[in-house]
């Protein structure tokens, strides 16, 4: 066998052997007590928007179709899952200080803004996680709203 075929055979094999190490799904059976609604007044046109393109990183369960579980993309996004549900958990939001649930509605109205959420490596395949126009002006709308009545709740007490 030539180099190159011997390289291929070699490169598939590990392939193959990877599939068979897959990560802990992030998936929760239990009913989400703390829930960002259990909270917060979510409408459930918001809740939709935040479902379909935030959830799969930023919740207690994450949709998987058939092509997530191929590695080594099952990996990657097992630690954008990670690393997305440490910065913000919509499944444990209620549990936040009010400082913290403030400053992560900030942080997603800037996220939303600048369009670095949801990840654009996310996008290239999830392409209905796309926020539209309208999406993302219901969802500016919302936070401002929202963190205006935290913030007066905050003086109040
Ligand atoms: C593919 C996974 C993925 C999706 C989908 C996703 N995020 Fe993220 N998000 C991450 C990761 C990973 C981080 C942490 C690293 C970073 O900031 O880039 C993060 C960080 C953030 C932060 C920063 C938190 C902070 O305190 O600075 C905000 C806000 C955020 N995401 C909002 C959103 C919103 C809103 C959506 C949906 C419109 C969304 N994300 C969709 C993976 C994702």
């Amino acid at each position: 066998m030539s180099r190159t075929k011997i390289g291929l055979v070699v490169l598939l094999s590990i392939l193959v052997v990877i599939q068979f190490f897959q990560p802990a799904r992030n998936e929760s059976v239990q009913v989400e007590t703390s829930n960002i609604a259990t909270t917060i007044d979510v409408p459930d046109n918001v809740q939709a928007i935040l479902q379909n393109s935030c959830y799969d990183c930023h919740s207690n369960n994450t949709r998987y179709p058939w092509y997530s579980t191929l590695q080594p993309g099952a990996w990657w996004m097992a630690s954008h899952v990670e690393e997305g549900k440490e910065e913000l958990n919509f499944d444990d939001f209620a549990n936040y200080s009010k400082r913290r649930k403030l400053s992560k509605l900030k942080a997603m109205q800037g996220a939303i803004e600048d369009e670095s959420m949801p990840l654009p490596s996310y996008t290239f395949i999830h392409r209905a996680a796309i926020l539209s126009e309208k999406d993302k002006q219901l969802l500016k709308d919302w936070l401002d709203k929202t963190r205006n009545e935290i913030s007066i709740s905050e003086a109040r007490e």
